[in-house]
C-alpha cells in the first residue's frame, strides 16, 4: 500500500489551483441518466470516486467519452460527454457500491425514466453508520414500492412518479439531491421542504435546470419542482470544490504560509472562512480565486461546530482540528452530523496534539507544537488532516493508507510540493 513522507516545517508559497467539486460532480455525473440526449460535464476533477461512477454508469450501458485531459499542467479539469440513450441495465451492484456510497445517487434517476432500480444497500462506513432510509422513504412517497432482499433495494414504479410534498426530517444532501432528481421526471409538482442548500445541491439544480427541468428556490431549503416528459441535453461546468479550497487555507495557516487558491470562490467557504480569519488567518478575495496567509500573530484557539450549510461543514472538521492543534490557547470543536467522526484523534495525539473528546465535542489544547510520526488515514476527511498535520510538524511523517486522500484530493502531493512542501509518496 503507498504511503506519504513528509518533511515538516516548511513555509508553503505559491499557486494551488483548485479542481471542481467531487461532491457535486457525483450526482451530476448520475443525472444523465434521467435523459436519452447528450450532458457535457466540464471542469470534472480526476479522481477514484469519478472514475467508480463512470464505470457504474458504463456498466449500465452509458456511452461516455472523455474530451481532452486535464490541460494547462493538469489544471483545467476533465470533460465528460455522457450518454444514456441505450441504457441495457438497472442494477448497481454490491462490488461497486461498497468503494462508493454515492453510489446510492443512481436510485432517483433510474426510478424516475425507467421505473424501476435495484441498486445494493451502502451498509456502514467508517464515519457512522450513515443510512439510507430517508432516500427510501421520500421515493415511496413519490409512489415508489420499495423493497430490501439480499442487501439491495428493489425499487419499482407502475408508471410514473408522482409528485409530493416531502418534508425531510433532517437534512440530507444525498436525499435531496436523490428525490430532486426523480422529482425532475414525476407526474406533477413536488416540493422538497427542509432540503440540503449545500454548493452541489444548487449546482445539480442549475445542471438540471439546464436540461429543461423547472425547478425553484435554489439556493434555499424549499425546493418546488414541476415535473415533465423528457429532459434534452445540456453543458455545465461543475462548481470549485469547497472542501478542497478550505483544505489548502489551513495547509497556508497551519505552515505560516501564503498561497493564492485560484479558480474557486468565497461565497463557497464563507462559515470556514469566517472561523479561519477568528483564528488570525487573513483571506482575500483576489477575483479569480482567494489568497491565503497568516495575518500578523499567532493563531488563536477558535470554537466551532459543525451544521448543514451554510454553517461550518462536516468535512473540514479533521482539517481545522489541527489548525486547533497549532493555535495558541485551548479550542472546542463540536461535529453534529456524523457519530464516530474523530477518527483523527488519535493519531494527532501520536503526533503530540493534546486532543479530549467528550460525547460529539473535542477539546484541543494548542501551543505544545506537532511532531512527525508513523500514522494511518481512515478515511478521506482523517486522511488530509494527517498531511496537513505532518506539514506542520517538526520532523517526519509518514502517512499510510492514503488510498482515501485518491478518492477527494487530486494529484495532493504535486500541487503541495509546487509550493515548497517536502512531500512524496512511496509506491509499494
Ligand atoms: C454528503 C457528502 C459528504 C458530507 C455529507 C454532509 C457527498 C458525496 N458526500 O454525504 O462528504 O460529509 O454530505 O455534509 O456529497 N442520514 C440518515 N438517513 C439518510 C440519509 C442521511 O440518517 O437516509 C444521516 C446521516 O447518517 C448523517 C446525516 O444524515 O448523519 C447527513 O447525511 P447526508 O447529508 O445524507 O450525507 P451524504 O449525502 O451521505
Amino acid at each position: 500500500m503507498d504511503r506519504i513522507i513528509i518533511h515538516g516545517g516548511n513555509r508553503l508559497q505559491g499557486t494551488i489551483h483548485i479542481g471542481g467539486a467531487k461532491n457535486a460532480a457525483l450526482p451530476l455525473l448520475a443525472a444523465c441518466l434521467l435523459s436519452d440526449e447528450t450532458l457535457v460535464l466540464s471542469n470534472l476533477p480526476h479522481l477514484a470516486d469519478i472514475s467508480t461512477m463512470a464505470h457504474l454508469l458504463a456498466d449500465f450501458g452509458v456511452d461516455i467519452s472523455m474530451n481532452g485531459d486535464a490541460g494547462n499542467g493538469g489544471n483545467i479539469g476533465r470533460t465528460f460527454e455522457l450518454n444514456a440513450g441505450a441504457v441495457v441495465e438497472t442494477t448497481a451492484p454490491y462490488d461497486l457500491v461498497r468503494k462508493m456510497r454515492a453510489s446510492i445517487l443512481v436510485l432517483g434517476p433510474l426510478l424516475a425514466r425507467f421505473g424501476k432500480a435495484r441498486v445494493s444497500l451502502p451498509g456502514g462506513c467508517a464515519i457512522g453508520t450513515r443510512p439510507v432510509d430517508l432516500h427510501l422513504e421520500a421515493l415511496a412517497q413519490l409512489g415508489a414500492e420499495i423493497e430490501l432482499d439480499d442487501g439491495y433495494i428493489n425499487a419499482k414504479v407502475n408508471g410514473r412518479l408522482k409528485g409530493a410534498h416531502i418534508i425531510f426530517p433532517m437534512v440530507t444532501v444525498g436525499g435531496t439531491e436523490n428525490l430532486l432528481m426523480a422529482a425532475t421526471l414525476a407526474d406533477g409538482e413536488t416540493v422538497l421542504a427542509n432540503a440540503a442548500r449545500e454548493p452541489e445541491v444548487s449546482d445539480l439544480a442549475r445542471c438540471l435546470v439546464a436540461m429543461g427541468a423547472d425547478i425553484e428556490g435554489i439556493g434555499t431549503d424549499t425546493l418546488r419542482i414541476r415535473g415533465c416528459d423528457h429532459l434534452h441535453g445540456a453543458e455545465h461546468s461543475v462548481v470549485p470544490d469547497r472542501i478542497e479550497t478550505g483544505t489548502y487555507a489551513v495547509a497556508a495557516a497551519v505552515t505560516d504560509g501564503d498561497l493564492l487558491l485560484k479558480g474557486t470562490r468565497l461565497d463557497l467557504i464563507e462559515s470556514v472562512a469566517d472561523i479561519l480569519r477568528k483564528a488570525g488567518v487573513e483571506i482575500t478575495d483576489t477575483g479569480d480565486g482567494l489568497r491565503v496567509r497568516r495575518a500578523s500573530g499567532g493563531i488563536r484557539g477558535i470554537d466551532v461546530t459543525t451544521e448543514p450549510f451554510p454553517g461550518f461543514p462536516t468535512d473540514m472538521q479533521a482539517q481545522l482540528m489541527v489548525l486547533a492543534a497549532v493555535a495558541d490557547g485551548a479550542s472546542t470543536i463540536t461535529e453534529t452530523i456524523f457519530e464516530n467522526r474523530y477518527m483523527h484523534v488519535p493519531e494527532l495525539t501520536r503526533m503530540g496534539a493534546d486532543i479530549h473528546v467528550h460525547g460529539s465535542t473535542a477539546t484541543v489544547r494548542g501551543g505544545g507544537g506537532l511532531k512527525g510520526a508513523p500514522v494511518m488515514a481512515t478515511d478521506l476527511r482523517a486522511s488530509v488532516s494527517l498531511v496537513l498535520a505532518g506539514l506542520a510538524a517538526d520532523g517526519e511523517t509518514s502517512v499510510s493508507r492514503v488510498y482515501h486522500l485518491d478518492r477527494g484530493y487530486e494529484r495532493l502531493e504535486e500541487k503541495l510540493s509546487a509550493c515548497g512542501a517536502v512531500i512524496e509518496r512511496i509506491k509499494s
